[in-house]
C-alpha cells in the first residue's frame, strides 16, 4: 500500500517559491517533511477579507497549498484575541501579560471550526494530519465533528506552562479536553510534556500508561517530545558562500573588532529587555571592552497590531538611545538596533562573523537562532553562543554558556566571558554542540513525528 499523504495545517501557510531557500522555524520544518514526500499544506492566507472563507489554491512542486481568508472579526477575536492576547503570553509564563476575554475564545474555537470544515472535503480517508502550533488546541475535536476519522497529530512549537500557570486561562479545561482529541501531541521538551501530563493526571482525572500514552475524557492520547532542529550542513555552507562571506565582512569591518550578535522577532518573551540592561551592565563593569565591542540587535517587529508588542518596541527605543547616550564615542557607537528582518543568506554569514551571539529569552519553545548561530560557526575558529536556560534549546545544548535572563551582573559576566575565551574552550563547546544537533537534526524530528503518528496511540 503506498504511504499515507501528509496534510499540515498550520495558522500561516509560510510564502513559498520552488527553488527557493527555505524560511526558518515552523515554515522550515513544514517545508521540509512536504518537500520530502509531498503532500497538502493548509491555513490562513494572512488576509482579512470581507469573503472569509474564499479558498486560494497553488502547487508548488509536489506541494499543494489551500488558504483561506479571515473576516475582520475572527481575525480580532481569534488572532489578535484570543491566540495572541491570552495563550500566547501564558505559554511563555508571562501571565501578567496576558489578557482573556470568553468572545475571544468563541472567536478561537470558530475559527478552529472553520479551518476544520473548509480542509474536510479536501482530505482522503488515509491521509495523516499534522496540526502545528498554539493556533490550533481545538482543531482536532473541530475535525472529529467534521466526521473526520483520520489520525490526527499536533506539534506545539511553544513551550507548555506548568499547570498553576495554565489555569490563569479561565478556558483551561476547555483547551485541554480539545487537545485530548487528538491521536499524537508532540512537545519540545520533556518539561512541556511533562507539564501537560500533570494537568491531565491531577486536574482531568486521567489515567497514565507507558511510552507516554494517556486516557483522558474517554479517549487515547500518545504525548512524545521531538525537539526542533536545523539543516546543519545547509547553514553552514550558508555561512561559507565567498560572496556572502564577503558582504559579512564588510559589514563587520563597520562594527568594531568584538560582535555581539542577537536575532529575534521583536517578541517580550524574546527578553530583549533585560538583554539591553544586561549589555548596559557589561559595559559599566567591563570598560576594557570600550571601543572595541559591538551588540548588534536584529529584531523584525512583529504582531504589530498588539498593544502589549507596541509596548515593547517603544520600551526599546527608548533604552538603546539611552545606552548609546550614556557610552558611545565619536568613534564607536556600542549598540546597534535594526528593526528589520534579512534574508537567510545575509543572516547565516553574520552569524559566522560574530564572535557571541545573545540568546536569551524568558521562555522559549525551542529557539532556533540558537542553533542556527552553532551551525553557522567555523569549527577551527567558533563564535560563543550565550544561552537562556529557559529556552528549549538549553536542553540540547547545554555545552552553550548558559545564563538566567533575569540575572544582569551573570549575563554581563557571560558576555565578558564570551570575548575573552580561548579557541580551545570555544572548540570544545562548539564540537559537542554540533553532534547534538546533527543527532536531532530536521529530518529525524520530521520523520520520528510522522512514525508515531501513523502508528497511533494503540
Ligand atoms: P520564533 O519562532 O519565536 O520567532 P525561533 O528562534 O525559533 O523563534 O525562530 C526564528 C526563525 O526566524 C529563525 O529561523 C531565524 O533565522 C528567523 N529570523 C528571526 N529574525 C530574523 C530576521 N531579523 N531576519 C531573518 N530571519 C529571522
Ligand atoms: C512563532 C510561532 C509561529 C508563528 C511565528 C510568527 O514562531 O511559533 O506559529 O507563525 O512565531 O508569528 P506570526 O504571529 O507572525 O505568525
Amino acid at each position: 500500500m503506498a504511504a499515507p499523504r501528509l496534510v499540515v495545517v498550520s495558522n500561516r501557510v509560510a510564502p513559498i517559491q520552488e527553488g527557493e531557500p527555505t524560511a526558518g522555524g515552523l515554515a522550515a520544518g513544514v517545508l521540509d517533511a512536504l518537500r520530502q514526500k509531498g503532500g497538502l499544506w493548509f491555513g490562513w492566507s494572512g488576509d482579512i477579507s470581507d469573503a472569509p472563507e474564499a479558498k486560494a489554491e497553488r502547487t508548488v512542486g509536489p506541494i499543494s497549498l489551500f488558504t483561506i481568508d479571515l473576516s475582520r472579526r475572527d481575525y480580532d477575536d481569534y488572532y489578535r484575541g484570543f491566540a495572541n492576547g491570552a495563550l500566547w503570553p501564558v505559554l511563555h509564563y508571562q501571565i501578567g501579560l496576558g489578557r482573556f476575554e470568553w468572545p475571544e475564545f468563541a472567536g478561537y474555537r470558530r475559527v478552529n471550526e472553520t479551518f476544520a470544515r473548509s480542509l474536510a472535503p479536501l482530505v482522503g480517508p488515509h491521509d495523516l494530519i499534522w496540526a502545528h502550533d498554539y493556533h490550533l488546541l481545538c482543531f482536532a475535536e473541530a475535525a472529529r465533528a467534521q466526521g473526520l476519522s483520520n489520525r490526527l497529530g499536533l506539534f506545539l512549537h511553544t513551550p507548555f506552562p506548568a499547570p498553576g500557570v495554565l489555569m490563569t486561562i479561565p478556558a483551561h479545561a476547555d483547551l485541554i479536553r480539545a487537545m485530548c482529541a487528538y491521536d499524537l501531541l508532540g512537545f519540545q521538551t520533556e518539561t512541556d510534556r511533562t507539564a501537560f501530563a500533570d494537568y491531565v493526571l491531577r486536574c482531568a482525572g486521567g489515567v497514565a500508561h507507558p511510552d507516554g500514552v494517556l486516557d483522558a475524557f474517554g479517549r487515547r492520547v500518545k504525548t512524545g517530545v521531538y525537539p526542533i532542529g536545523v539543516h546543519v550542513d545547509d547553514v553552514r555552507a550558508q555561512a561559507e558562500t565567498p560572496a556572502n562571506r564577503r558582504q559579512a565582512t564588510r559589514m563587520r569591518a563597520n562594527l568594531m573588532e568584538r560582535l555581539i550578535l542577537s536575532v529575534d522577532r521583536l517578541d517580550y518573551s524574546k527578553g530583549l529587555r533585560q538583554r539591553f540592561a544586561a549589555f548596559e551592565r557589561f559595559l559599566a563593569d567591563y570598560p576594557a571592552h570600550h571601543g572595541l565591542a559591538t551588540f548588534m540587535q536584529i529584531a523584525p517587529p512583529s504582531r504589530a497590531d498588539i498593544e502589549t508588542y507596541q509596548v515593547i518596541r517603544r520600551e526599546l527605543e527608548a533604552e538603546a538611545g539611552h545606552i548609546n547616550g550614556r557610552f558611545a564615542e565619536v568613534d564607536w557607537v556600542p549598540l546597534r538596533y535594526l528593526n528589520r528582518s534579512f534574508p537567510r543568506n545575509v543572516l547565516m554569514p553574520l552569524y559566522a562573523e560574530a564572535q557571541a551571539c545573545l540568546v536569551t529569552p524568558l521562555r522559549d519553545g525551542m529557539n532556533l537562532v540558537a542553533k542556527e548561530y552553532a551551525a553557522a560557526q567555523d569549527p577551527a575558529e567558533p563564535g560563543v553562543l550565550i544561552l537562556s536556560e529557559f529556552a528549549g534549546a538549553a536542553r540540547e545544548l547545554d555545552a552553550a554558556l548558559l545564563v538566567n535572563p533575569y540575572d544582569e551582573a551573570g549575563m554581563a559576566r557571560a558576555m565578558d566571558q564570551a570575548l575573552s575565551m580561548p579557541v580551545e574552550e570555544r572548540r570544545e563547546r562548539h564540537a559537542a554542540m554540533l553532534a547534538v544537533m546533527r543527532r536531532n537534526s530536521l529530518e529525524r524530528w520530521r520523520d520520528r513525528f510522522e512514525a508515531d503518528l501513523r502508528t497511533g496511540p494503540a
